[in-house]
């Protein structure tokens, strides 16, 4: 496995690449999320990339930008461990310059939900995944549908810039109680991770709740937030598949969506319904 920190030594050396290039973009702190899309790109594609890089320009002023978990070492073993070709391992200064330009999220759909709460963390996802599309050139790349917005932020970009990847949604992996797995999970202490499978039992209620025929999703919400209480909610929303918002739940074109705090913990999580 090779270790490539350098953007133009990495694209020099992909540019030659005649096999399939399967690209699965990370902030590291890998868990077994992550390692479904590796795992799905090793099916489908005959050379992989990870790239590991904590993103500065998609974390807003106090977030955890500082404190965000980092594992290289762990990360590393895992994804040779994993058979990964090449790892994009780079430091801020290797992927931003001075006075950059950016890429501004769509105005609806890139300001709704995390774009509402977290106001321009979408303008750097897309700058960022723009530019590690550009290093990588990648025939096909691997996103979770765990982060739905973000899946959905990111296929329209590929659409609307006209861009030759494929995206690939993968579905959320959970842990055995149903929390859904992220890098954030580290910072819940054990009474809030109890409480925060509240999160999953809101999302199975409300699926539970669609299959016995209750499309109003007024009535789903206000079981959902009733389940979820006393945590603080950022939203709990149930959307179309493009994120616009509808009145009744519409039968494999709907997504719940559910942001909260646990403590001082943000925690995301969707069921595709
Ligand atoms: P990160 O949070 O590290 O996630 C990397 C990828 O793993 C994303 O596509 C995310 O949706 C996926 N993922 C996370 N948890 C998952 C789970 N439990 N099951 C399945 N997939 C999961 O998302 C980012 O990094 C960044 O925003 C990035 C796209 C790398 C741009 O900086």
């Amino acid at each position: 496995m090779k270790i490539i920190s350098d953007a133009l030594e990495l694209k020099t050396y992909l540019k030659t690449m005649s096999k399939r290039v399967g690209f699965v973009p990370t902030m590291g702190a890998l868990h077994d999320g992550h390692l479904s899309l590796i795992k799905r790109a090793k099916e489908e594609c005959a050379f992989v990339v990870v790239s590991i890089f904590v993103n500065p320009t998609q974390f807003l002023q106090g977030e955890d930008l500082e404190s965000y978990p980092s594992r290289n070492d762990a990360d590393l073993k895992i994804c040779e461990l994993s058979g990964v070709d090449v790892v994009f391992l780079p430091q801020a200064k290797d992927i931003y310059g001075e006075d950059e330009l950016s890429i501004v999220a769509p105005n609806v759909r890139g300001f709704v939900l995390e774009g509402a709460t977290r106001p321009g963390h979408f303008n750097g996802v897309l700058t960022v995944v723009n530019k590690l599309f550009n290093i990588v050139n990648p025939d096909f790349a691997y996103f979770g549908k765990k982060d739905a917005q973000q899946l959905n932020l990111i296929s329209l970009m590929v659409k609307q810039l006209f861009m030759s990847v494929v995206i690939v949604p993968v579905d959320t992996v959970r842990e055995s109680d149903g929390l859904a797995m992220s890098s954030r999970n580290i910072y819940l202490s054990k009474e809030e991770r109890v409480k925060a499978l509240k999160i999953s039992t809101a999302l199975y209620e409300a699926t539970k709740m669609v299959g016995s025929g209750e499309l109003d999703i007024t009535v789903i919400k206000e079981k959902m937030l009733r389940i979820l209480s006393p945590l603080e909610i950022g939203y709990v929303e149930i959307l179309n598949r493009d994120f616009e918002y509808i009145r009744e739940v519409q039968l494999s074109k709907s997504i719940i969506l559910v942001e909260v705090l646990v403590g001082r913990t943000r925690l995301l999580d969707n069921l595709w319904i």
